[in-house]
């Protein structure tokens, strides 16, 4: 059965201006409506459908605001610092932060409001993840957005021994490598648990500064959408670095609400790298600076 012509059919006959249609148009919606009426097993009964599975919604939010920072630089030197949970820089800008992923429905979910905004973000994924869903990785990758290490299997790492944690780090950065190529360039400890010593020997070792955030929703509580989204918008600062969790749908709920925001408060968003990249000296400690003769 035909149900565009079906609805013409109902569309003609609800028409106050059906008598200026010609007899031949008329008896042409007549006469579908009463195919479909014989079609049907009662009369009166609903017609079924076969699903539209191929149908998206139209977002009714229209255009949203786009993110716009140019080229920049994510090459920082290695004695910018070991452990971040900020970045002094001068502007607006901040990194946004995903961790636990990837996911198979949720981060690809993420990764199209992200590019809807020209958003690069930092994923802290589990090499374990990425051994299952290395295709969503490199979507990741491919759309532009870093990739840290967070570890292999999502263990305490302060209470693992040295042996544990070069295990735990290297598995997780083989992953990465195997999957899309590239190599983390920070890492995150689960849990934001790891000794000072432990973040100076992977420092050394690996080169990874630890990033720990200055903005924390606690969305693993799944205390709902519109709570993440105004925790993280009341929490963000110049510098900070948002911490989020791709593994929770109610935080990628969050997420439009969130980036838009954030981009009409004038933040910028960059990679953590990008971040590190453009740390400030602090105040006064140019003058502290004395060339080299
Ligand atoms: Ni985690």
């Amino acid at each position: 059965m035909d149900h565009s012509l079906q609805r013409i059919g109902t569309s003609l006959s609800k028409n106050p201006e059906l008598g200026k249609l010609s007899r031949r148009g008329f008896m042409l919606a007549t006469a579908t409506l009463a195919s479909c009426k014989a079609a049907s097993t009662a009369p009166g009964a609903p017609v079924k459908t076969s699903p539209n599975t191929s149908y998206r919604t139209p977002s009714l939010g229209g255009p949203v605001p786009r993110n716009n920072v140019g080229n920049l630089s994510s090459n920082f030197s290695k004695d910018s610092g070991i452990t971040f949970s900020r970045v002094l820089v001068s502007g607006n800008y901040i990194a946004m932060t995903f961790d636990d992923g990837p996911h198979p429905r949720n981060t690809p979910r993420l990764l199209d409001m992200l590019a809807m905004r020209n958003i690069k973000a930092t994923f802290y994924v589990i090499g374990r993840s990425v051994d299952l869903h290395p295709g969503v990785l490199r979507r990741t990758v491919a759309e532009g957005h870093e990739i840290g290490n967070h570890s292999h299997t999502h263990r305490l790492l302060s209470k693992l021994s040295d042996s544990e944690v070069r295990k735990e780090m290297q598995l997780c950065q083989d992953a990465v490598g195997r999957a899309t190529g590239i190599r983390p360039s920070t890492m995150r400890p689960p849990y934001g648990g790891l000794l000072q010593r432990q973040r100076k020997l992977i420092h050394a070792e690996f080169g990874y500064p630890t990033i720990l955030w200055s903005v924390d929703p606690l969305d693993w509580k799944r205390p709902g959408p519109s709570v993440v989204a105004s925790r993280i918008l009341k929490g963000t600062t110049a510098g900070g670095i948002v911490l989020a969790h791709d593994l929770h749908s109610q935080t990628v709920d969050a997420m439009p609400a969130t980036l838009d925001g954030l981009l009409k408060r004038g933040f910028k968003f960059v990679t953590v790298s990008q971040l590190i990249a453009m740390k400030a000296e602090p105040p006064g400690a140019q003058a502290s600076n004395v060339p080299a003769s």
